[in-house]
């Protein structure tokens, strides 16, 4: 694991070759855009970007990263990507500028306290068993679109433990055409596209209106009652700032979004991208057997399994190096200022990606390989080399949640079923600001023990 400790160096800058008139790095960053950010480290530490008309920093150093992320409010949400997620989250906590953001996270943070997690944990474990109840020996299914269906179910029962049927509210449907929407426009740089009523824009306004009644009925309900369901939603309605003021329910729908926007598709796409890796390499499958053999005899995993599934866990956080699912992501420049000796003018956007850092290979010995054991190691990788979940102030909140879900949902899937992708077809990532496989099937078997 890297262990590196960066030196006060100086930092290189560049800017990145192959620009063309006018349309400048944006056909290739279109064309190929994890190659192309991938191989951006090669020019400099801190590399420029034409695209189109905007100019763009990457910051290709972990201790640029480090730094970047360590000061949000010189490098505050908003650029390229966050501009565009800010269309549909509203000022919810993912999205909301550093002035905004103290006060929101002292007020949400409770929401994901650990002691929460075994209470989530046990309707993640409820939700997981119910969607795979349907699935037969020998089914093929389409992978994505399965663990899009457990992420959905399992945070939308997490979210509103009280309705009836949370793993079935009509959240799906809105959710994934506005997943789809947000991952579109946020790699399309030229704005004022999405406002053209073609049949998709006026399909993603519309999901957008759907949700928000949902949340509006919800919430009303939820108020008209008054209890602690054990939810994130009866969290949000609870939360109070220092002067006992709390949210409105325009801020609370807002967060409502962020959570399902935030949460399904990069768990989702976590497992997904787990089982291709396990299938591609058996030898760490049979041992995830084993483990899984020894620890569950045959049972769904619990929460408090999960310290006795150290292997599951590996594979978590191998899975979520090699394919993070938020893969890129961008700050603004607030004031005029300095990065690693470069001056960066106000109004600047700085890109960082998880998928550059992740795949370095002087950070990462053989960074295509995938190798739950790298991970064996106590020593804690140097800040900026592993971020899936982001660092500093703006670090996910709902990490513990997720690698939760994703380790519960592959120990007790692995432990009964094995899924083998359909043979001759390679498992490719869509053109996404989210780094998710495209569709591909997968032959279920059900495992003898
Ligand atoms: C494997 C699963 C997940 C991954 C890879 C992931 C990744 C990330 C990353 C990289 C960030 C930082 C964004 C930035 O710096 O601009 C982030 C922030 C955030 N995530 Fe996650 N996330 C995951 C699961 C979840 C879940 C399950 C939830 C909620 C239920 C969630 C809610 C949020 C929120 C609200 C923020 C904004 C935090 C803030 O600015 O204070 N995430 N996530």
């Amino acid at each position: 694991m890297p262990t590196h400790v960066f030196p006060a160096a100086r930092f290189t800058a560049a800017t990145a070759p192959g620009g063309l008139p006018l349309l400048g790095h944006a056909p290739a960053f279109a064309r190929r855009p994890l190659a192309f950010v991938a191989g951006l480290p090669a020019h400099g530490d801190l590399v420029r970007l034409r695209l189109g008309p905007l100019d763009a920093y990457v910051a290709c150093h972990p201790e640029l990263v480090r730094r970047l992320l360590a000061e949000d409010r010189t490098y505050d949400k908003g650029g390229l990507v966050l501009d565009r997620a800010r269309e549909v989250l509203g000022d919810g906590l993912a999205t909301c500028p550093a002035a905004a953001h103290r006060r929101q996270r002292r007020m949400l943070q409770p929401a994901f306290h650990r002691d929460r997690l075994p209470g989530y944990a046990a309707m993640m474990a409820e939700e997981i068993a119910g969607t795979t109840a349907s699935w037969r020996d020998g089914d093929t299914i389409d992978v994505p679109a399965a663990m899009y269906r457990l992420t959905t179910a399992v945070t939308a029962r997490c979210l509103f433990a009280a309705h009836e049927r949370a793993g079935s509210l009509p959240v799906h449907e809105s959710m994934d055409v506005i997943t789809r929407g947000v991952g579109r426009r946020v790699m399309m740089p030229l704005p004022g596209v999405d406002r053209i009523p073609t049949p998709g824009n006026r399909r993603f306004r519309r999901a957008r209106q759907d949700l928000r009644e949902i949340t509006e009925r919800l919430i009303a309900d939820y108020r008209a009652v008054g209890t602690d369901h054990g939810d994130l939603l009866s969290m949000l309605l609870g939360a109070r700032d220092e002067d006992g003021q709390g949210l409105s329910d325009a801020e609370i729908h807002d967060h409502v979004v962020t959570f399902l926007l935030a949460g399904m598709e990069t768990t989702a796409a976590t497992l997904s991208w787990a089982w291709t890796l396990l299938a591609a390499n058996p030898s760490v499958r049979a041992r995830l057997h084993t483990e899984l053999d020894t620890v569950l005899d045959g049972r769904p995993a619990r929460h408090e399994d999960l310290p006795a599934l150290p292997l599951t866990a590996r594979i978590v956080s191998e899975t979520l190096r090699l394919y993070p699912p938020v893969w890129i992501l961008s700050r603004t420049v607030t004031t005029a200022t300095e990065l690693g000796g470069h001056r960066v003018p106000a109004g600047a956007t700085i890109l960082f990606s998880p998928y550059l850092l992740h795949r370095r290979a002087d950070l990462f010995p053989c960074p295509d390989r995938f190798d739950p054991d790298r991970w064996l190691t106590t020593a804690r990788p140097a800040p900026g080399t592993y971020a899936p979940f982001g660092l500093g102030a703006r670090r996910c909140i709902g990490e513990t949640f997720g690698t939760t879900e994703a380790a519960l949902a592959i120990a007790t899937i692995a432990a009964r079923w094995t899924i083998t992708p359909t043979p001759g077809r390679p498992v490719r990532p869509t053109r996404s600001s989210s780094l998710s496989p495209r569709p591909f099937t997968a032959a279920l078997a059900r495992r003898s023990r």
